[in-house]
């Protein structure tokens, strides 16, 4: 989607053949031509000189708008022409806007025998319309509308002549099944429902567009700025075939009788592995398009329904091993400490998990390789809360524990714990943030307070954070005691003792392929793919090198890593990669792969078997993605 600039150089929705400066008609496409009152303009101005030929195209006008109207409605293939067979002929008559040239010429509108005999017909034919369309007219008006969809009006002025159409109803259900080429692809603006199926091949920003396919098209916009211009919308204003039902241009309301009945509103591109909990993760193919993952789409990962917290009576509470219990409402975390921005790289333990699935079944949510996202954190450090608190610098304590404002039906909080020695290190850069990409958090990214702990496994990142416990023990959460931990492939849920295993903190190094993505079809007259993805380390170790390979990892080619400087040892955030290689020759079928390496040349393994875990977290492969080569033309 990005890059529509080139938009402007579209052509226009409609078109039609002249010949000899006349332009037939189908009724279809005089609907399609006729479907603004500025064409309507145009027509009637290149009519004026004969009055009756314009009352004839007015009344044939409204007839096939109707028809078009009830066309849409009933999703019934009537061939206009066949209800009015020479409804052609007629438009024959209607000069294009490509003959403007010739529109002086007398010749127009010298009518011969047959075009008397056509605008006879017209004129019955206009006439005929005008009485169906007030019995159609008359039936709406006395008909208590069943549903919404069926709604549809035409309203005609009898003071000036002219058309002004009132498009018809489709709920937001009927532009969900729209997604396809083959049912069209329908998107929504505003209250408008636009049919965009002949605009995919000729969106600049390639097949991308298919993401908004079947909802609403402001979120898309809203990540590529791209289109906030003028003619964008104007273009758009050309596929418009319908308004939402109002029911369906309010906000959703809350339902109180059901947890996840106050959720918020998500990106429409997410793909959603449960609705309750809400967990979610971008398309691959666009986890890459930015350095900073934008928060709309960034991976979320709830356990809980998401709580709604009033940032004006929150506290955060703070105590335990040796300091006394304090409050801290948002203002003062705001105001008593000094401000920190760290950008850094969240990953779940279950990113890839689908992988392992493919290996032998896991339990846990079928994860793709998007459960991982980079942000800019702002907020306070854990280290300056403790010590305000009065952690003494000699504390026996050993671990930080975290509750969230999210419970379960037993009351119990989400919690999770991290080292003293992490929560404390001068470049550990622990933050309490209040900030996500230069915006307070949104509600599932865990509003108004949650812990950042870079370079560590996203399940100790606390959103909703609403106590600190300092502690020699640490969490008894279920979510540190009991999950979120790795075990030998051959440990099976009968044989599994959790206690045995440490919880997960600093993740390994990994890296994915982003584009192309598995099963894509690249031609082979491109001659090249370009191959992109990201790369990142836990504890703060730096990727240094990303390899690719395209024969199976018999020869590899180093990518390039584009990122933000960060100090040694406190690298957060994630590189991204690229590289563009030429298409292996004669080879239908080719296998991507790429590994990264960190600085302290960490590599990831080749395959997945090895390491496959009865909870399928850290999945840290080699990334592969397989596409097909269609043969090109020479
Ligand atoms: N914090 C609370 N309170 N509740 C949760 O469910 N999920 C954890 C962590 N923090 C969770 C939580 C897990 S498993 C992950 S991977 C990250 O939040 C995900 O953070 P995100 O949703 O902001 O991407």
């Amino acid at each position: 989607m990005a890059g529509c600039h080139a938009c402007a150089a579209l052509p226009p929705a409609k078109s039609n053949n002249t010949s000899s400066g006349t332009v037939r008609f189908t009724a279809e496409e005089f609907l399609t031509i006729t479907s603004s009152a500025k064409d309507v303009q145009d027509l009637r101005c290149k009519l004026s000189p004969c009055e009756g030929i314009k009352r004839t195209v007015m009344s044939f006008l409204r007839c096939t708008r109707h028809l078009g109207i009830w066309r849409l409605r009933n999703r019934v293939q009537i061939e206009t022409s066949a209800v009015l067979p020479q409804a052609s002929s007629v438009c024959g008559f209607v000069r294009s806007k490509n003959t403007t040239a010739n529109h002086a010429r007398s010749e127009d509108y010298q009518f011969s025998t047959t075009q008397w005999r056509h605008m006879v017909i017209g004129v019955l034919a206009g006439t005929g319309a005008v009485l169906v369309y007030g019995i159609y007219r008359q039936q709406v008006q006395q008909a208590e509308p069943k549903s919404i969809t069926e709604l549809t009006s035409l309203t005609v002025s009898a003071r000036d002549n002219e058309v002004k159409q009132t498009y018809p109803i489709f709920t937001r259900q009927d532009v969900t099944k729209h997604k396809t080429m083959a049912e069209g692809v329908w998107v929504t603006y505003k209250s408008g429902v636009y049919d965009i199926t002949k605009f995919i091949d000729l969106h600049p920003g390639g097949k991308k567009i298919m993401l908004a396919a079947g909802g609403a098209i402001e979120p898309f916009w809203a990540m590529y700025a791209v289109h906030n211009q003028e003619h964008i919308y104007e273009m758009l204003e050309e596929y418009k075939i319908g308004e939402l039902s109002p029911e369906d241009q309010k906000v959703a309301t809350s339902d109180v009788s059901d947890p996840y009945g106050n959720e918020p509103l998500r990106h429409p591109v997410l793909k959603v592995n449960s609705l309750k909990p809400f967990n979610a993760e971008p398309p691959l193919e666009i986890l890459s398009d930015n350095y900073l993952t934008p928060t709309e789409i960034f991976f979320k990962r709830n356990h809980l329904p998401v709580p709604e917290v009033d940032p004006k009576k929150f506290r955060l509470e703070i105590m335990g091993e040796g300091l006394k219990s304090i409050q801290l409402t948002l203002n003062d975390l705001k105001t008593k400490f000094t401000k920190h921005t760290v950008t850094a790289t969240l990953q779940c333990a279950g990113n890839r998990r689908s992988e392992m699935n493919a290996v032998r079944q896991v339990k846990g949510l079928n994860w793709g390789m998007a459960a991982i996202g980079n942000a800019r954190w702002t907020g306070v450090k854990l280290s300056d809360v403790l010590q305000y608190a009065g952690l003494p610098e000699n504390t026996n304590a050993k671990h930080v524990q975290f509750e969230g404002l999210d419970k379960d039906v037993s009351g119990s909080p989400y919690g999770a714990s991290i080292s003293i020695r992490k929560a404390l290190a001068k470049d550990g850069d622990v933050l309490l943030a209040y900030e996500m990409n230069g915006e307070d958090l949104s509600r599932d990214h865990g509003f108004p307070l949650r812990v950042v702990v870079p370079g560590v496994v996203g399940a100790r990142n606390v959103k909703w954070l609403s106590k600190i416990i300092v502690s020699k023990e640490e969490s008894k959460s279920h979510w540190q005691v009991n999950d979120y931990k790795g075990f030998s492939p051959s440990v099976d849920w009968d044989t599994v003792d959790f206690s045995t295993a440490p919880a997960i903190q600093e993740l390994p190094i990994q890296s994915a392929i982003t584009t192309p993505c598995n099963d894509d079809h690249i031609p082979a007259d491109d001659g090249e793919v370009t191959v992109k993805g990201y790369a990142w380390s836990g504890g703060g170790q730096e990727v240094i090198r990303v390899d690719v390979s395209l024969d199976g990892g018999k020869t590899w080619q180093v990518a390039e890593l584009t990122g933000e400087k960060q100090d040694e040892g406190q690298v957060w955030a994630w590189k991204l990669w690229q590289l563009t290689v030429p298409l292996p020759k004669g080879q239908k079928n080719v296998e991507i792969i790429c590994k990264a390496v960190d600085n302290n040349y960490n590599v990831q393994p080749d395959t997945v078997a090895p390491i496959w875990n009865l909870r399928g977290v850290l999945n840290n492969s080699w990334s592969r993605v397989k596409v097909t080569i269609e043969p090109g033309s020479s």
